[in-house]
């Protein structure tokens, strides 16, 4: 009698972090994948998505219980899929962004609803370097703000994954973007992504070479995600009743602001916006991952692959993030 595959459980490589801290607590383990569930399809995985959010939850900054997966995103093929699957097939190339942490594996069940399947023109690698962080610049251009042409944006860490997309795109919907970055070697980067200037943020005044850089014009919006070492400043290049959108915290956790500090700068507005809430409709997903697409297959959007690890060698690809070597995205091969 021959073997059910269908119901067979497979060996899968998956990082498991069993207490917070360094890299060094990322761990590969060999565990038993069990089959998909009726509304899953279990995705053989070609390369992993990195994003700055999972350096927050190996740390537990974003703490999670423990012991606990990591990753959030991936591509890949589907390779089994459950009775009530309606819509994938075996063999699909699908990504995902959204379907709790777990990516850092060879394979994953994942429910159907949390699937797009991946376009012809883009490969699985330019996928993950661009689904995550091109979710979040979607829901940053479109919902937060939509973005105006002549608009003047200040986007931080413009040569960094998320930075160089909302750069592309903002600039691609015409507004102006000056880019800030935290080291003069990631300028040229920023300015390949269309910054008309760029700031570095580790020049005490960085705020007063904003200004300079725009002849005094303040921004319409400032995207801020490196949040405690920049925020307080960023206030100050938000012009009278334009928008603060602090989205991230990669130098720590901004710290609080006054409400009367808004009124004093000019009646602000300010937001800390998630790409999850904005994703978590599936069909408002799929109509934003449409949206992404729809500017990838314009030319609006690209990022550069700034490096590729392999998963053995996943505890390298943190530090390299950590330490701020990398510019654009980082894709880990499985
Ligand atoms: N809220 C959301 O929906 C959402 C979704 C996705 C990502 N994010 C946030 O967006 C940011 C960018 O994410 P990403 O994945 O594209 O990462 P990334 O921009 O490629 O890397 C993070 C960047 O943060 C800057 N940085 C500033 N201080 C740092 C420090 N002390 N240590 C390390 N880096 C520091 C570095 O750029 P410079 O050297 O140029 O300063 C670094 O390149 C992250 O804060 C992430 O958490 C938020």
């Amino acid at each position: 009698m021959g073997i059910d595959v269908t119901m067979a459980t497979i060996r899968n490589r998956a990082v498991l972090v069993s207490e917070f801290g360094p890299p060094s607590v990322m761990k590969i383990v060999t565990e038993e994948l069990p089959p998909p569930d009726a509304n899953e399809v279990q995705v053989r995985h070609t390369a992993i998505g990195f994003n700055f959010i999972d350096i927050y939850q190996r740390k537990g900054i974003y703490p999670l219980p423990l012991p606990t997966r990591l990753g959030f995103e991936a591509a890949g093929f589907v390779e089994r899929i459950g009775a009530g699957v309606q819509n994938l097939r075996i063999g699909d190339r699908v990504v995902y962004m959204n379907a709790g942490v777990g990516a850092y594996s060879d394979r994953r069940n994942v429910a159907e609803h949390k699937l797009v399947r991946v376009p012809d023109a883009i490969d699985d690698e330019t996928a993950v370097s661009l689904f995550f962080k091109g979710m979040t610049a979607q829901y940053l251009i479109r919902h937060t703000h939509a973005v105006q042409p002549d608009e003047l944006l200040l986007v931080h860490s413009a040569a960094g994954g998320v930075g160089q997309i909302l750069t592309r795109w903002a600039t691609a919907l015409g507004a102006r973007v000056v880019g800030a970055t935290g080291t003069a070697k990631k300028r040229q980067a920023a300015l390949d992504a269309g910054c008309i200037a760029v700031v570095d943020t580790s020049e005490d005044g960085w705020a007063d070479a904003f200004l300079e850089a725009t002849g005094g014009e303040k921004a319409h919006v400032v995207y801020d995600a490196v949040g405690k070492d920049t925020v307080m400043h960023s206030l100050d290049c938000v012009r009278p009743f334009g928008l603060l959108v602090v989205y991230g915290a990669s130098s720590g956790k901004a710290p609080a602001i006054e409400f009367e500090t808004l009124n004093a700068k000019g009646c602000l507005f300010l937001t800390r916006p998630s790409v999850f809430p904005h994703n978590a409709d599936p069909a408002r997903f799929r109509a934003n991952a449409a949206d992404l697409f729809d500017a990838v297959e314009k030319g609006h959007v690209s990022v550069e692959i700034g490096q590729r690890f392999a998963l053995d060698d996943i505890v390298e690809a943190h530090r390299a993030a950590e330490e701020r070597r990398v510019s654009g995205a980082i894709v880990v091969i499985p």
